[in-house]
């Protein structure tokens, strides 16, 4: 190691011929037998209108039935259902989850369809994440539910591309490598095929809507996926039913003026799709979804976190840092946050306070006015006393001169009758 330090650090690395038999050219071979041991896992997602085949499309993909039932077009929203599987073929074994968006294109308002797709996707990706995050992580044996490709079905219109096509796709490019497919080719015919999909590709492209390149930086893939790079979008025709072909029996569809063979590349693109997707690309698919669509979910969302690779002055900032500074941080905030509250508190204090006051003034100005008017109401009840006080004084003088006057009058009268009574004598 110290050796191959020094020469690192030279900046020359000594070629040496081996003299014998090592062994490590068997390490190929000890990934192989590792991986195929271990398994695969492969995650598609179907993004398409009900109805258009995406069902269909899976069964004659992997040449299984998988289940599926039908949905209505009076689901209220848009939905995704996944479902997982254990596929097996020689001795390779692979973990093959389909998520159907049930309900896509049925609302009236198609606004929000893209969101239950674009949020299914952050999911996924976030439930890696606090995988990766644990202490305790076990990513060796983790069931992977990040979607590796996003098959979009274009109805067969033969016009272009729907505004919801565009919006979805726009949403989801950043997330997700999209392989753009014709559904249900058989209903377009040749040369209208032919400018359909390139009025789809330039809408793509006006669009700026990044579907997923087929990788031709290696060479063993470079040509052919150069090749089938310009058959884009696939116009791929779907089937279970097997029809009699000369001798052979063959997955068709029958008309009743002929027959659609799903695997004759005359009259579809299905056996390029089945090609790129599965045989040629899978595992690039896979990478690129961990190394380009994964990084930048990851990037973004520990960046909103508060992680940073390096400080304003681009120095290193580590973990324990970036720790300390949202601590602070929060702290600060906090700190912030309990001032604002205790000068709220004072606040309200005064507030009560003035207001009680204002209760109080008012309070006593009711009382001297009752007061006020008590007096006034004693003053006149003591003078209407006084009156009659007088009155009945009054009364009392003239009663007790009347009674004198009535006496008078009596023995007036008494002496009169004596007089006349001796006078008779
Ligand atoms: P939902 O899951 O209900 O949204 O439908 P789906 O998108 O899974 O469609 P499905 O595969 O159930 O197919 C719906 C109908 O379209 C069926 O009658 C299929 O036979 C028919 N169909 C499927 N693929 C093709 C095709 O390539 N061409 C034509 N013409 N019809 C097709
Ligand atoms: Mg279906």
């Amino acid at each position: 190691i110290q050796a191959s330090r020094a020469a690192q650090k030279n900046d020359e690395l000594r070629n040496l011929s081996l003299s014998g038999h090592v062994g490590f050219d068997s390490l190929p071979d000890q990934l192989v037998n590792k991986s195929t041991s271990q398994g695969f896992c492969f995650n598609i997602l179907c993004v398409g209108e009900t109805g258009i085949g995406k069902s269909t499309l899976m069964d004659t993909l992997f040449n299984t039935k998988f289940e599926s039932d039908p949905a209505t077009h009076n689901e209220p929203g848009v939905r995704l259902k996944a479902r997982s599987y254990e596929l097996q073929e020689s001795n390779v074994r692979l973990k093959l989850t389909i998520v159907d968006t049930v309900g896509f294109g049925d609302q009236i308002n198609k606004d929000d369809s893209y969101k239950p797709i674009v949020e299914y996707i952050d999911t996924q990706f976030e439930a890696y994440l606090q995988e990766e995050l644990k202490i305790k992580r076990s990513l060796f044996n983790y069931h992977d539910s990040r979607i590796h490709a996003c098959l979009y079905f274009i109805a067969p219109t033969g016009h272009s591309l729907k505004s919801l096509d565009l919006v979805t796709m726009k949403k989801l490019d950043s997330k997700v490598n999209i392989i753009p497919i014709i559904a249900k080719a058989d209903t377009i015919a040749k040369n209208e095929l032919h400018k359909f999909k390139s009025k789809i590709m330039s809408e793509l492209v006006s669009n700026g809507v990044q579907i997923y390149q087929f990788p031709t930086d290696e060479e063993t893939v470079a040509e052919i996926n150069a090749t089938m790079s310009v058959h884009l979008p696939f116009a791929v025709v779907g089937s279970t039913e097997e029809v009699k072909i000369g001798n052979k029996m063959a997955k068709a569809r029958q008309y009743p003026w002929g027959v659609v063979q799903v695997e004759n590349e005359n009259h579809c693109d299905f056996v390029k799709l089945r090609e790129m997707l599965i045989r040629v690309n899978m595992e690039d698919l896979r990478e690129q979804t961990h190394t380009r669509h994964y990084e930048l979910y990851r990037r973004c969302k520990l960046e909103e976190m508060g992680f940073k690779d390096t400080d304003p002055d681009s120095k290193p900032f580590s973990l324990q840092e970036t720790y300390e500074a949202k601590r602070n941080e929060f702290l600060g905030e906090l700190q912030k946050k309990e001032e604002e509250m205790r000068q709220m508190f004072v606040m309200r204090v005064k507030e009560k306070e003035a207001e009680l006051k204002e209760a109080e003034k008012d309070l006593h100005e009711k009382f001297d006015h009752l007061k006020r008017t008590h007096q006034e109401e004693k003053k006149k009840v003591d003078d209407k006393k006084k009156d009659l006080d007088e009155e009945v004084n009054n009364f009392q003088k003239k009663k007790t001169a009347a009674q004198l006057l009535q006496s008078q009058a009596q023995q007036a009268g008494s002496q009169q009758t004596k007089k006349d009574k001796d006078k008779k004598k």
